[in-house]
């Protein structure tokens, strides 16, 4: 299928909604919003191809090109998959949500059109009822402005850009002008941040890093304290922790976030 720019979201919409109404077996990833869409059409680095079947969209980045389907039969995935051309030099990055028994056959489609599993993240979930001790929070405080800079350098220095979505310098601005960006501080400097975005009654916790040679002194537990209390009318709080990041996963734990059943299970082909 030859890849082409959308002249609208209008277009992208109609055309899946037309493989899902035409479909046997609906099944899609593009979860983007309108913003995102229209963001990504107007820097023109979205590119999508359709055919009787299937939609299948790329959004262009700098390291790698991220895949985005929509298919109305399970079983010709992988065949709308294999089409996405690979730029010399280049990687696919595609991701699925689901539980294990479901994106098990799915994960199959992708292995078939050349991807292999690169990593995975577990979906946890805290209701608003367990409280931290806050004595300490007055410590962590919102990020200002002029912290954008170096936020932005922290998370995309330590945080894998395959991965995890790393936000650029003007989306970093606009948290932290929103005030969902908590620091604690050595001095001048940023020490640790806490990134959380807020949607209706949940909130969801982005990035929770602690400079390495401040870790274990109590600044991670601060943010959390701030955060929950920051959050303290919203209904239930969600994350996504890399299944590896075992010690991450027991200190949500301890704040009290269960595991949830989905996972997010992250695919490239190189
Ligand atoms: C996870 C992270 C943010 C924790 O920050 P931290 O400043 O080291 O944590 P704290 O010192 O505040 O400790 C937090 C809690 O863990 C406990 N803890 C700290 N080190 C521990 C260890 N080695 N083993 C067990 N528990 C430990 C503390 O006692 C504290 O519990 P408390 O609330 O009962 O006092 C930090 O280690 C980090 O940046 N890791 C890399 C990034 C990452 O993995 N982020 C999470 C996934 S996005």
């Amino acid at each position: 299928m030859p890849m082409q720019p959308p002249t609208s979201i209008v277009e992208v919409r109609q055309q899946i909604a037309r493989i899902k109404a035409g479909g046997t077996e609906f099944i899609t990833n593009f979860f983007l919003d309108d913003a995102a869409i229209e963001q990504a059409i107007r820097a023109g680095t979205l590119l999508f191809a359709f055919n009787d079947d299937a939609v299948v969209m790329v959004r262009r980045g700098a390291l790698f090109d991220r895949v985005y389907f929509a298919d109305g039969n399970r079983a010709s995935l992988s065949r709308t998959l294999a089409s996405v051309p690979l730029a010399p030099d280049g990687c696919l990055i595609s991701d699925l949500i689901g539980t294990a028994a479901e994106t098990a056959p799915v994960i199959d489609q992708f292995v078939s059109a050349g991807f292999s599993r690169f990593t995975e993240f577990r979906s946890m979930y805290r209701a608003n009822s367990c409280n931290v001790d806050v004595e300490r929070r007055a410590m962590a405080e919102a990020a200002l402005e002029e912290d954008a800079e170096q936020i932005w350098s922290y998370i995309s220095g330590y945080f894998d850009p395959y991965s995890e979505h790393i936000p650029d310098q003007q989306e970093v601005l606009t948290a932290v002008k929103a005030r969902t960006v908590l620091v604690t501080r050595n001095g001048g400097s940023v020490s640790a941040i806490l990134w959380y975005d807020r949607k209706g009654a949940s909130s969801i916790l982005r990035y929770w890093l602690v400079l390495p040679q401040f870790r274990g002194r109590g600044l991670g537990k601060q943010l959390m304290a701030r955060y929950f209390n920051d959050c303290a009318d919203v209904r239930s709080f969600r994350l996504w922790v890399q299944s590896s990041n075992c010690r991450a996963m027991r200190l949500y734990q301890h704040y009290g976030y269960v595991l949830a059943s989905r996972t997010d299970y992250i695919l490239k082909r190189t």
